[in-house]
């Protein structure tokens, strides 16, 4: 049963250059300028192959895309999400979320098997520009995937505290980093837990199952975590080559960090080729 408690997230996201594409100048912890707007797609009504959430700028514009899949190998629905992938729309992208599970364990697949054997490679077949691993756990985290993009390994400190650890050391996202080349980066915040990403009203049936942080602080962390997710995606999607100091410059980050790893400098050489 104790597998049940693991969620982990996944976000993929594409990105194109495109010269005239928004560009975030400010400062990622900040809220993003931009208002946004929600869609849901459903699969029934519109059609749709996936039932989709889609958060955009309520503004015309060329914005790099953000696919969000959702914890346990999406069997999360990312509507449990909203409050975040929103933020993130602010910055300046379309971000989909992808519940390509929904409605979750209809299908008749046992939810144990995806879980145990979370193979990255079939992601990375198809996605080829960056991504952000956000508390990742798989049981199968040990070959390096072939092509790897530039991650961002994230991790918080009470997923692996209390009776349900809901992140194992091993399997979580310091492994992640050990398999990944350069250019990656790792990071484990203190006093916040697995739960703490999610929307309030989604948080309280999670912190059963997860070791609990302090509900007064979830505003804080929202605003935080999409900070930390905006930074990466502002530096490889916007192409703002300075946004990734949100991230590797620890003096810049807004909250108590109790791990930090980067290897970084081989994006920044790749970055200046293709751009220049
Ligand atoms: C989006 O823009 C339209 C037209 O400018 C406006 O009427 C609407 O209120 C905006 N929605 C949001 C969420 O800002
Ligand atoms: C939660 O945070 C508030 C404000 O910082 C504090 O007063 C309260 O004691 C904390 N609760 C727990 C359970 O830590
Ligand atoms: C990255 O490269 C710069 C200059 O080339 C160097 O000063 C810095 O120490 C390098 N950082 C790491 C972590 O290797």
């Amino acid at each position: 049963m104790k597998f049940l408690t693991f969620i982990a997230s996944l976000v993929c996201v594409l990105g194109y250059e495109v010269l005239s594409i928004y560009v975030d100048w400010g400062n990622p912890y900040d809220m993003g300028r931009l208002p946004v707007n929600d869609l849901t797609i459903t699969e029934t009504i519109d059609k749709s192959p996936l039932h989709t959430t889609a958060h955009y700028p309520n503004q015309s514009g060329e914005y790099p895309v953000v696919f969000f899949i959702g914890g346990m190998n999406g069997y999360v629905l990312s509507e449990m999400y909203t409050d975040v992938l929103r933020m993130v729309a602010a910055h300046g992208f379309i971000v989909f979320g992808v519940d390509y599970k929904y409605p979750a364990l209809t299908d008749g697949e046992n939810i144990f098997k995806p879980i145990l054997k979370q193979d990255l490679k079939p992601y990375f077949n198809e996605i080829d520009f960056s991504t952000v691993f956000i508390e990742p756990v798989s049981f199968d985290a040990f070959e390096n995937v072939p092509n790897p993009v530039p991650a961002l390994m994230y991790g918080t400190e009470l997923s692996e505290k209390g009776l349900t650890k809901c992140c194992l050391p091993g399997t979580d996202f310091r492994q992640f980093y050990k398999i990944w080349k350069c250019p990656r980066l790792a990071l484990e915040v203190a006093d916040f837990g697995h739960c703490d990403i999610l929307n309030r009203e989604f948080w309280g049936v999670c912190t059963h199952i997860c070791t609990k942080s302090n509900e007064t602080r979830i505003d804080e962390y929202h605003k935080f975590i999409q900070g930390a997710m905006s930074s990466f995606v502002i530096s490889t999607l916007q192409m703002r080559q300075d946004a990734i100091t949100y991230l590797s410059d620890t003096t810049k980050i807004p909250v108590k960090l109790l791990e930090h790893q980067t290897d970084l400098n081989c994006t920044l050489e790749k970055k200046s080729d293709q751009l220049f």
